[in-house]
This record gives structure tokens, sequence and C-alpha cells, in this order.
């Protein structure tokens, strides 16, 4: 079935890290002919330049100078032919490998914590949707970026098989890695997206659960693009 002249949805997953949000929402939105936006770039993005500039230390942010910061950034996304992926940019600068360093990972759930910042990205991210196509992963995606989208997916699986997957990844790139580290890492990150006071992890009441524990990368590929399809001849 081709799904690219039918109607338009907007798809928002949501769920834990690290349970392979983005590889689902790339591979749907690609079979689709949809915007894939990976959230959580954007806020790591945000950090970037808040360390680059230094009103982040590691430790505080200095509240003060967000408004006029704020101002001043520029995010956007565009296709990388040489990677086929939707590579984001940070005022004119690709940022896509710089985003996923371990100094910017550290401080990133902080600043996704400031009320200021979520109002900024949200109110770009929901430009982005209005036209519909769109598959954007996150945390807030189904209750506060999207609450009326079409298909709500709340991703979740075991802690221990995603520190599993997360440790089998970082061995094959032949990091050294601790188990136990990793796991606590990932315990403290639920943790800590579950219960910070601004737009908290949760699933939409309206969200279906999809628990990958023991499924395969198409298996969640295939099973998404069923509730696709429920969902465009539904509405
Ligand atoms: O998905 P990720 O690990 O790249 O997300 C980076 C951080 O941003 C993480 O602390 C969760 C946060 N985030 C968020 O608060 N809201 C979103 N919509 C996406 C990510």
């Amino acid at each position: 079935m081709s799904y690219s002249a039918d109607k338009k949805i907007v798809i928002a997953i949501d769920g834990y890290s690290s349970c392979g949000k983005s590889t689902v929402a790339k591979e749907i939105a690609k079979q689709l002919n949809y915007i894939f936006i990976d959230s959580g770039a954007m806020y790591r993005a945000v950090t970037l330049l808040f360390l680059r500039i230094g009103i982040l230390n590691g430790k505080d942010l200095n509240m003060s100078a967000l408004p006029e910061i704020l101002r001043f950034i520029h995010i956007t996304f565009a296709f990388n032919p040489a990677t086929s992926h939707n590579d984001i940019w940070l005022n004119g600068e690709n940022v896509e490998q710089e985003i996923r360093q371990l100094s910017v990972a550290r401080n990133v759930s902080q600043v996704a914590a400031v009320a200021e910042v979520r109002r900024f990205l949200v109110a770009q991210q929901q430009e982005m949707g209005q036209s519909k196509g769109i598959v954007m992963d996150g945390r807030d995606i189904g209750t506060v970026v999207f609450p009326n989208a079409e298909l709500k997916i709340f991703m979740t699986a075991d802690a221990r098989i995603r520190a599993k997957r997360r440790y089998d990844e970082m061995l094959a790139r032949k990091e050294q890695v601790d188990f136990e580290e990793i796991l606590a890492n990932i315990t403290e990150r639920d943790r800590f997206d579950e219960t910070r006071e601004e737009s908290p992890l949760r699933k939409a009441s309206d969200a279906i659960v999809l628990d990958n524990s023991h499924m395969t990368r198409d298996e969640q590929f295939e099973w998404i693009l069923e509730k696709v399809k429920e969902r465009i001849i539904q509405t």
C-alpha cells in the first residue's frame, strides 16, 4: 500500500530514553514520505549553545541572560544526502555531531527542565507540524506539542534491556563501558524525565503503548505502520 497520496497525519512518539524512538520514527517517516523531527536534538542544540557562550557552566544556568539569548537562536533541520539523516543546524552551522557529545548529554536534562526554553522550542515544533505529514519524537509530543495528533505512541522497554542495547552499541564502537554504570544512567534519566515540574514524561491518555523489550526493529516498524493504516482509514 502506498501512503504518500493518502491524507497526512501527525504522529507523536514519546517515551523513555534509549528506547529506539528516533530510529523507528525516522524509518516510519521515510516510508510515509513524512518529515521526521527529533525534538531531543533541539534541546541538545540549545544546551550546546549555552555551554559555548558560558551561560551554563556545568552546574548553574544564568537565567537572567536567557530571554535575550533565546531571541538569537535559530534552529533548522536539513536532509544530509551523505548520511540520509535530517541533520540539525544551529544558527547556520551543522551541529549534528557535536550535540551527541558527552558534555551536552550531561547538561541537557537541566536545560530541558527550564520553562522558557520549553516554550521557545514547543512553539517551533508546533509550527513544523502545521501542514501535518510529520513524525516527531520526544517526551511531551503527545501531551504538549501535538495534543491533537492523530496517532500517539508511548514507547517503553525494560531498563536492563535498554542498558544492554546501549552497552552493545558502545562495545561495537570499542568504547570503554561498564554495564552497571549505563544502567544507573538510564534509570536516573528516567527518574529525571518523569519527575521534573515542566512537561514531565508521561503517557497521553490516548497514546498506545509500545513495549519493545522483546521486539526486533522490523517488528516495531510493522507494528507502528499498522497503527498508521488504521488512523488514516479512521480520519
Ligand atoms: O531524546 P534525547 O536523549 O536526545 O533528549 C535529550 C534531552 O531532552 C533529554 O534530557 C530529554 C529532553 N527532551 C525533552 O525534555 N522533551 C522532548 N520533547 C525531547 C527531549
